[in-house]
This record gives structure tokens, C-alpha cells and sequence, in this order.
């Protein structure tokens, strides 16, 4: 058993976890309809409890959000409700939640919800909707400014709904080549307004986000997480590394619970940084850093114990052992992934 994993954590004042392993963020599309939280999907979680803190699929701040089928809203209060059931049963037993606050900019379609597609600028991306194919990517509208004010202001909202519903605190999803990433990369933002141009313009909309929702619920219960390394609907751009210069001193200077990195496979190296995406995040941040992609509980230990990062999130696994926690801490084996298993909510 590897130990460092098992020790307790203190992040801050406000949060404690009893261990160092993280449930990564695993969209599902499951949820009802109404993008509600099921009985089914209280259950998926509540079997997990036993990680230090489980954070919760992708989950969007308003209709617009939006980019596959059946991914779970915190914008109404039947969701709320829904939200509810499900981290109440995670506390029943012992375990913590934050709830990831999705808004999918550029990879929407409208076929969800009838209206524009808002991204930084009017750049699509190829391709089509996973699991409805016959969905093809539209070229999206750039946001104005007072486009982004509301964004940045249903951010917020959807931090204080979290909190209503019940999580211990949330995670900005400012990776993957969603909205907030896509102000952050070249090949997705060409404004040449206060939002775009300079890393400092380009960071602007991240730290409008992450200050607003700091604001709304405290700093100590957001976690941000970033994809410095484009991977993932994203064409990465030697300039970027200024983009991500700027926002992780701007970071430096707040109060979060930590940055998590955005990645499939944490050996991928990347040119413009130097290096994997965790080691450049390592080199810039100041705070606790969660790293991820394609760790085993072994080789995440190792990471940790080499001070490359402080707290490792565990992604596909997780879907496959949902006692995951468990298996490790008793040395048994772990059933590996395969994406069959995405068919059902084990
Ligand atoms: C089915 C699936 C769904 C995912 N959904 C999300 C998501 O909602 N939000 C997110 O930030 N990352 C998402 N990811 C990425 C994971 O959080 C994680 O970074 C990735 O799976 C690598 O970790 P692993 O090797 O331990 O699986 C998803 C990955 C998979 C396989």
C-alpha cells in the first residue's frame, strides 16, 4: 500500500481530506431529461466515497453550456434538488464532493437548447457530437462584452447552487478546450478587445470567473483546473506559454484550494512548456497542485513522494472499481477500464 496516498490532508482552513486520492471529473450523460441527478447516479457517487474528495462530472452552469447528451445542469432547482440526493449520500458516508462547473463555449450545440453557440471568437472546431454524430460542430458567435459579464456573473450563480446543493465546494472547469480554455489558446481566441492579444487580456475572462465565484463562496472551496498543454479541441500555439505565465502568477496571488491539470496521459510532453503539463504547472504554482492522466496508484505515490504533485486524481479507474480506495489500500488487484463500461453507471 502506498502510504503517502493514505495520509490526511489539510488543504486549508475550511477543508480537510482523508486521503490523498481524488475521483477525477467523468462525464457520464445520465442524467434525466431536465438534466436532473438519478437515483442511479446517487448511488455511482455514494459507492465512491471512500476518496478524499470525488469531483463531480462536468456539470453546466446554463442551457447555452451544453455540448452532449444528458450532461447534469445547476441552474434549476430541480437540479439543485437533485444535487442534493447525491451529496447527502456521499456524506452519509464520509466522503466529500465538489461539483465541476462546465460551460462548453465552441463544442455546444444548439440542437440542446435552440440559441446561439458563444465562444471568444467566431472559430469552430471540426467534427460532431460524441454519441450523436449526425450533430456537426457550427461556427459559434464571439461572446460581446456583455456576453461575458453574464457568463462570468452565472458562474457565480451556479457556485452559490452548488453550495445550496450541498457540495463541500467546486471545481472551474477552465480545461479541455472548453469556454474558459478557449480564451486562454490562440488557435480559439483572436479578440483584439480587452479579451484578447495580450496573455494578460487573454487571461482576463479565467480570473474574471475565478474571482467571481471566489467571491460568491470563498476561495478556500474552489479548485480550478487548466490544460496549459493543448490536447483536446485545442491546437496548441507556441505563444501560449505567456498566456499561462500570466495566469498562474495572477493565481499566485489568490486564495484557491488547489489547480488540478487537465490531462489524458501526464507523460505527454509538450514543446512550448518544456515539459509534461504537470511539471510546468509545478514550476509556476505556488499552491496545492492535483495531478493526473494514466497514473496507477503506484506510480501516483511515486509522484507524490518525488514532490511533482500533492494530490493525485484517478479518472477511468475509478469508473471500473468503484471501491477503488479500497482495493489499494488492501493491495488488490484493480479491474482494468474499458470504454464498455461507459454503457452503464456501475
Ligand atoms: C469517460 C470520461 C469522461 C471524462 N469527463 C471529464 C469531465 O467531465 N471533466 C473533466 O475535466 N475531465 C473529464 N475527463 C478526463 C478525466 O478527468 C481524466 O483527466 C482522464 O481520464 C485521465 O485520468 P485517468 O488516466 O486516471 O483516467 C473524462 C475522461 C473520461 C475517460
Amino acid at each position: 500500500m502506498p502510504q503517502v496516498l493514505f495520509d490526511d490532508v489539510k488543504l486549508n482552513d475550511t477543508l480537510s481530506l482523508k486521503n490523498r486520492i481524488l475521483m477525477a471529473p467523468l462525464t457520464r450523460c445520465m442524467a434525466d431529461d431536465n438534466l436532473v441527478p438519478t437515483d442511479d447516479m446517487v448511488k455511482y457517487y455514494a459507492r465512491r466515497a471512500e476518496a478524499g474528495l470525488i469531483i463531480s462530472e462536468a456539470t453546466i452552469i446554463r442551457p447555452d453550456a451544453q455540448g452532449y447528451p444528458n450532461t447534469p445542469g445547476l441552474f434549476t432547482s430541480a437540479q439543485i434538488a437533485g444535487w442534493k440526493k447525491v451529496t447527502d449520500a456521499v456524506h452519509a458516508n464520509g466522503g466529500k464532493i465538489f461539483a465541476q462547473l462546465w460551460h462548453v463555449g465552441r463544442v455546444a450545440h444548439p440542437h440542446f437548447f435552440g440559441g446561439d453557440v458563444l465562444a471568444p471568437s467566431a472559430i469552430g472546431i471540426e467534427g460532431s457530437v460524441p454519441r450523436m454524430r449526425e450533430l456537426t460542430y457550427q461556427t459559434p458567435k464571439a461572446a460581446t462584452t456583455e456576453d461575458i459579464a453574464q457568463l462570468v456573473a452565472d458562474y457565480a450563480k451556479a457556485a452559490e447552487n452548488a453550495i445550496e446543493a450541498g457540495f463541500d465546494g467546486v471545481e472551474i472547469h477552465g480545461a479541455n478546450g472548453y469556454l474558459i480554455d478557449q480564451f486562454l489558446h490562440y488557435a480559439s481566441n483572436q479578440r483584439t478587445d480587452e479579451y484578447g492579444e495580450t496573455p494578460e487580456n487573454m487571461s482576463r475572462f479565467a480570473l474574471q470567473v475565478t474571482d467571481a465565484v471566489i467571491a460568491s463562496i470563498g476561495g478556500e472551496r474552489v479548485g480550478l483546473r487548466l490544460s496549459p498543454g493543448a490536447y483536446f479541441n485545442m491546437e496548441g500555439d507556441q505563444r501560449d506559454r505567456a498566456v499561462f505565465d500570466y495566469l498562474l502568477s495572477a493565481l499566485n496571488n489568490r486564495t484557491l484550494a488547489y489547480v488540478h491539470v487537465g490531462i489524458f496521459d501526464d507523460s505527454m510532453e509538450f514543446d512550448y512548456l518544456g515539459g509534461s503539463a504537470s511539471a510546468y504547472l509545478r514550476s509556476l504554482y505556488k499552491g496545492t497542485l492535483v495531478g493526473v492522466g494514466s497514473y496507477t496508484a503506484e506510480s501516483g505515490a511515486e509522484a507524490i513522494e518525488k514532490q511533482q504533485f500533492d494530490l493525485l486524481a484517478i479518472g477511468r479507474p475509478f469508473i471500473a472499481n468503484p471501491d477503488y480506495v479500497e482495493k489499494v489500500r488492501k493491495g488488490q488487484a484493480i479491474k482494468a477500464y474499458d470504454e464498455s463500461m461507459l454503457a452503464t453507471l456501475e
